[in-house]
């Protein structure tokens, strides 16, 4: 009975673990598929320490089986004590100079890679795209000096090109990172700049998370890479860079709408320009794919963020039912009406929970 049992539950931990296994390496999300020129810089890496590792494994494993059957006590040879050997200079060498071999192999293309990595030659080259990132509890800010662009939680850019980031943090530390095109980088408060660049191979949605612990709602802090053409991409800059705050809404809801919101949020949020509030800029808010980077970009659940934040992602800095159920209604209607460009809208969003 003991022995069913014992199979059973491993049986059931395989069949878990398999199906747990499968949920690795989505399209777009994954560092197990990499779509783009760092993040597979770091596959390969991985790879080559798997293949070590596993190479090591099993001739261990082979050794320790041959012993464990060679030397076990034999059936009319209890009190046989083999052969004692003590020190043996030629397994001493292997068992020195194979490893040093192997961590030879490992730190050869990991030092390139690392000054790889940290290649910031081509940065000042003319026609090189440069965007600042700056981390916030708990939303991401992208923008686009040159082209005096800046929005929030979507990151537009070009497809097989070098796309140099620099990067800082307006309050606690973050750290960006877009598992299917690049490693990781923190986001520093205070002077300290990194620099990173992104290289995205193919167009897509890529899903960004924060990497760093930065308060209760550092698990919420999502945001998308967009990657297009190059001339989806320069399309989209136009778009951005023809948005007018001011134009008038169509419906009369969304003009009211946009009343109450230059009353009342445009404080610290920005519509357009170049220049960043202290909120995020929802130029475009009404292509985006998510609300506060995890919400449907449904009109109620637009509602419940504007009258409630504090509850969606707790400890960021909205204030609560600054309007009321009425006014973000309307307020709503503005903000989805908000479609100033529609480049990156064919490309297929694939989701980390699907
Ligand atoms: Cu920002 Cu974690």
């Amino acid at each position: 009975m003991r022995g069913w049992m014992g199979k059973f539950r491993s049986l059931l931990l395989f069949g878990a673990l398999t199906l747990i296994l499968t949920g690795c390496g989505i399209e777009n999300v994954s560092a197990l598929k990499p779509k783009g020129y760092g993040s597979e810089l770091l596959f390969d890496l991985m790879m080559i320490s798997i293949a070590i590792m596993i190479f090591v494994f099993v001739i261990v494993m082979a050794i320790y089986a041959f012993v464990l059957f060679r030397f076990r006590e034999k059936k009319g040879q209890e009190d046989v004590i083999p052969k004692q050997t003590e020190g043996n200079k030629a397994l001493e060498v292997i068992w020195t100079v194979i490893p040093i071999i192997l961590l030879l192999v490992l730190a050869i293309p990991t030092v390139q890679a690392t000054f790889d990595l940290a290649d910031q030659s081509s940065q000042d080259d003319e026609g090189t795209l440069t965007i600042d990132v700056t981390g916030n509890q708990y939303w991401w800010q992208f923008t686009y000096a040159d082209q005096e662009i800046s929005t929030s939680q979507e990151l537009y850019i070009p497809t097989n090109e070098r796309v140099y980031l620099n990067m800082k943090s307006s309050d606690v530390i973050h750290s960006f990172w877009v598992p299917a095109i690049s490693g990781k980088m923190d986001t520093n408060p205070g002077e300290n700049t990194n620099t990173m660049y992104l290289e995205a191979y193919e167009e897509g949605v890529y899903e960004g998370f924060c990497a760093e612990l930065c308060g209760p709602s550092h698990s919420l802090m999502y945001f998308k890479v967009i990657a297009v053409s190059p001339d989806q991409y320069d399309q989209w800059v136009e778009d951005m860079k023809n948005v007018d705050p001011e134009a008038e809404p169509e419906t009369a809801s969304a003009q009211e709408g946009q009343e109450l919101f230059n009353n009342n949020c445009m404080s610290c949020h920005a519509i357009g320009g170049g220049s960043a509030g202290v909120g995020p800029n929802l130029a475009n808010f009404g292509n985006r794919s998510k609300i506060a980077g995890i919400l449907e970009p449904t009109k109620e659940n637009l509602k419940d963020w504007i009258v409630h934040p504090d509850e969606i992602k707790p400890g960021n800095q909205m204030p609560a039912e600054l309007v009321t159920e009425e006014e973000a209604d309307k307020i709503a209607d503005y903000l989805l009406e908000l479609q100033h460009s529609d480049v990156g809208q064919d490309v297929p969003v694939i989701e980390a929970s699907e």
